[in-house]
């Protein structure tokens, strides 16, 4: 590092900024630059730089870049992951390297077991998909059909919501796992109308939501009596106004909905929306938004003067209010603990919008009770 280095705080923020998870590369980027402009790019007299990297979601292109990051430019703190196997990918770098590595994106509850230098920002699958379970055997959903991206926070969320509802004397007809690369859901489909449950539990990453939730209403699952319920990534803010009337009604289970009515989140959606006025903040913004705080917070905390160990130490147990709610790092587990909400698409000023009826305060990730 060379003498200017060292007046530089430099957060290597690895996204996918292209392909198929795009949508959340663009969501967390405008929101750690939002961050920015409303906070300052000076702290604790350090500069702070930005740098971010496109991985395509692809977990031997994270590898690389966490390793060019770290060796080569010298960064702080990595920052981002926008799916599980990116923030697995990372691990092992920031481990040996001692640099935090912040998950702003990734869901699997496992993720932060893989390395002592992981913060999460985000949430986990466990997390939101339990509220589901119980939510749904109260209100009339006495059998489902899952359906879920077969891969990590897929596999969370069909296990912990199956769980939960049969726990509830609620019945699971089939599990069934579509692939995350190019999904086709028609055949799937096809096999939740011939099992004709009283549901269709739904995860899928953001992203991919309207196109399930398009398949649904052409398929007529809808009006065949059959109900769509969710984790809140299949309702995303980033695509919700674009579903169409089809979506109203539908129920899901999340931690975060543009449609919050706390004074901290309006000044946000606002302050998005007016930098990015073609978009509306998404849960994944809001991780980033937040992992931005953590940083910045372990800065100041430490004076301008940590190293890994230090930051790191400055980041668990943070507790602040999100514009999700209220929220803290668990200084054991590196994972977030917030309220999780039960909310109904609803018709708000002419837009669709994730509208909350029912709060769980405090939830822990239930994936780390062992
Ligand atoms: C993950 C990715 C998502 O887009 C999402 O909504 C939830 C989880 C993941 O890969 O961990």
């Amino acid at each position: 590092a060379t003498a200017q280095d060292s007046n530089k705080f430099k957060i290597g923020l690895i996204l996918p900024m292209t392909g198929q998870q795009a949508s959340t590369g663009r969501q967390i980027e405008a929101a750690a630059r939002l961050y920015m402009a409303q906070n300052g790019d000076t702290v604790a007299g350090k500069k702070i730089e930005l740098i971010v990297k496109d991985d395509v979601a692809t977990p031997d292109v994270t590898k690389r870049l966490a390793q060019e990051l770290i060796v080569n430019d010298k960064v702080n703190v990595i920052a981002g992951f926008g799916v599980t196997p990116a923030a697995l990918a990372a691990a092992p770098l920031a481990t040996q390297s001692k640099t935090p590595q912040v998950v702003m994106a990734a869901a699997t509850s496992s993720i932060t077991e893989a390395s002592p230098y992981i913060v999460r920002t985000s949430f986990t699958l466990p997390q939101v998909s339990v509220a589901m379970g119980d939510w749904a055997p109260k209100n009339g959903v006495k059998t489902v059909v899952t359906l879920v991206a077969d891969y990590g926070p897929g596999n969370d969320a069909e296990k912990f919501f199956s769980e939960r509802f049969q726990l509830n004397g609620g019945k699971v007809i089939e599990k069934l796992r579509v692939p995350l690369r190019n999904p086709d859901f028609a055949p799937f489909l096809q096999k939740v109308r011939d099992a004709k449950p009283d549901a269709l539990f739904v995860f899928v990453p953001s992203g991919a939501g309207a196109a399930v939730m398009k398949q649904f209403l052409e398929r007529g699952m809808d009006k065949a009596g059959i109900r769509m319920i969710a984790t809140g990534d299949v309702t995303d803010d980033d695509q919700l106004n674009d579903m169409g009337e089809g979506a109203l009604g539908v129920v899901t289970s999340h931690h975060y909905s543009a449609a919050h009515p706390s004074a901290a989140n309006k000044k946000f959606v606002e302050a998005f929306q007016k930098a990015n006025p073609k978009m509306r903040p998404n849960f994944m913004a809001v991780g980033g938004y937040d992992g931005m705080r953590v940083i910045y917070e372990a800065l100041k905390a430490t004076k301008g003067q940590g190293g890994g160990d230090a930051l790191l130490a400055a980041m668990k147990g943070q507790i602040f209010e999100s514009p999700r709610g209220p929220v803290y790092i668990d200084a054991q587990t590196r994972d977030i603990v917030q309220d999780v909400y039960l909310r109904k698409v609803e018709k708000k000023d002419g837009q669709l919008y994730n509208v909350e009826f029912d709060v769980i305060k405090g939830v822990k990730d239930p994936g780390k009770a062992k």
